[in-house]
């Protein structure tokens, strides 16, 4: 589950996006958060069509 891939293109699973987070709070802005993990992991840097699913487990682990 840790590892189902979220970005195809770039093959960022679930776990590298959360390990991206690390130095986050939750108290930032899920777009700029965002943006950091884009940087990070380059998700979302191909096709784009994975953008919504990578923002839904962002804001899913910020709020966990
Ligand atoms: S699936 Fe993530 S950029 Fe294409």
């Amino acid at each position: 589950m840790e590892n189902i891939i979220i970005c195809n293109c770039k093959q960022v699973s679930y776990s590298d996006i959360e390990h991206a987070l690390e130095h986050h709070n939750k108290m930032e802005d899920v777009l700029e958060v965002f943006k950091d993990v884009q940087r990070i992991t380059h998700c979302s840097t191909g096709c784009g069509g994975c953008h919504d699913k990578v923002l839904d487990v962002i804001s899913e682990i910020m709020m966990a």
